[in-house]
């Protein structure tokens, strides 16, 4: 579930070209079940609709300190209702009102009256965000607590490139979505593994698995936001969240070498990595040429990670493993969960359309070792990510 789901989060916008966009935030943050209050300037309403917004929040657009002739003081009870303040596009101005304490309408008064997180999304042309009245004002406000998104590289408005634009929408939503996010790990050290590992044949051939690695990386993301201290043993080095450490593997080996050395210490361990059964016995050092005939391959078993770390399980310890099954999902998980001595298994059909591999979305079904099941229909990998952690932050016991 979205941590924004049921909340009440108070959308600023002001008047930027980008004030289009914020449109789209408001669309997603109602779509994730956000209860959303738009509130427009003067400056907004300029470059878009009040009817726009009206129609696509949880409640007509809120333009003036003296639009409503029921609330005196809309600022005060905007103030208060908001679990989040976010003003996206955030002008120049707007930055300077919110460090200075400023309140000439409704948005800076709402500012003004709230103890709820603040994230701000600036956006301007380059030479007004460089100068550094602008960057000593967004360094205070970064310093007070404010979450400051972006701006990002991009065309600018009236044709020009460079540093300014607002961050994308989706990217402005996490940013929420993050100050929303309950400190369920915080203080906690978890380990996570993704991706599929590639096991050499010769020197440019390997054997490999059609994982992605978004599964494991959308874990990560989600633990670090969850304030968990994150490790994740990938070989998918590219997806992986700023927010984790990354230890960047191949195969097999790498892999268990590298979760040998940080399991130890983890409060939980998420094994989402497709690892390989078994490796070819004989790698060539050397590229195969196809005229000296078809090579025999022999293969031969590698290590089983998750089987080790479950049986040397240090008290405490939570440990996950995933099983992509084609066939008899749950007996296949359970024999898994009760073998490799689990906490948790991730079960999955990849046989199903949209399920799992090279996917954003992904449909598992849960299985605990207290017996208990748990199905979680198609959804984004990030969602699929928040109901194991949410399981995992349950199975740990008291912080000492
Ligand atoms: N795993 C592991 N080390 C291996 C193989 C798998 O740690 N050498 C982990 C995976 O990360 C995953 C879980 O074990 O969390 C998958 O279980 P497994 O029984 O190995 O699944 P499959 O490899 O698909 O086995 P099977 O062929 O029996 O389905």
């Amino acid at each position: 579930m979205s941590p924004v789901r049921g909340r009440c989060i108070v959308l600023g916008v002001t008047g930027g070209i980008a004030a289009y966009k914020a449109a789209e935030v408001c669309r997603r943050l109602v779509g994730a079940g956000a209860h959303v209050v738009p509130v427009l300037t003067a400056g907004a309403l300029r470059m878009v609709g009040e009817t726009t917004f009206s129609a696509l929040a949880s409640e007509p657009a809120v333009t003036s300190l003296w639009s409503d002739p029921s609330s005196a003081i809309p600022h005060t009870s905007l103030g208060r209702r908001a679990d989040a303040v976010v003003v996206c596009p955030a002008t120049a101005r707007l930055i300077s009102d919110l460090r200075t304490g400023r309140s000439g309408d409704v948005l800076t008064a709402t500012l003004l009256a709230t103890r709820a997180p603040v994230i701000v999304a600036p956006a301007m042309h380059t030479e007004m965000w460089e100068q550094p009245s602008v960057q000593d004002n967004v360094a205070v406000l970064a310093e007070r607590g404010v979450t400051i998104v972006g701006p990002v590289e991009g065309p600018l408005a009236g044709g020009d490139i460079g540093s300014g634009r607002m961050a994308e929408p989706a990217e402005i939503v996490t940013a929420i979505e993050a100050v929303l996010t309950p400190q369920s790990l915080a203080g906690r050290r978890v380990l996570v593994t993704s991706g599929g590992t590639r096991e050499p044949i010769d020197a440019v051939r390997f054997v490999g698995n059609r994982s992605s690695g978004k599964q494991g990386a959308a874990v990560a993301s989600e633990a670090a936001a969850r304030g968990a201290e994150v490790v994740l043993v990938t070989t998918e080095p590219d997806r992986a969240p700023a927010a984790a450490r990354v230890v960047a593997v191949e195969t097999a080996a790498e892999m268990a070498a590298a979760v040998e050395l940080e399991a130890p210490g983890a409060d939980a361990v998420v094994m989402a990595a497709a690892v390989a059964d078994f490796r070819p016995a004989r790698p060539a050092g050397t590229k195969l040429k196809k005229g000296l005939g078809v090579p025999a391959l022999e293969l031969q078993p590698t290590r089983d990670i998750l089987a080790s770390l479950g049986a040397s399980k240090s008290p405490g310890q939570v440990l996950v493993g995933f099983a992509a099954e084609t066939e008899d999902l749950e007996t296949n998980a359970l024999i898994k969960l009760r073998s490799k001595n689990l906490d948790v298994i991730v079960a999955n059909d990849v046989s199903k359309e949209h399920v799992g591999f090279g996917h954003d979305t992904n449909e598992i079904v849960m299985y605990t070792a207290d017996g208990a099941r748990h199905h979680v229909p198609l959804t984004t990998k990030q969602e699929a990510a928040r109901v194991v952690l949410d399981k995992v932050a349950a199975l740990m016991p008291e912080a000492p």
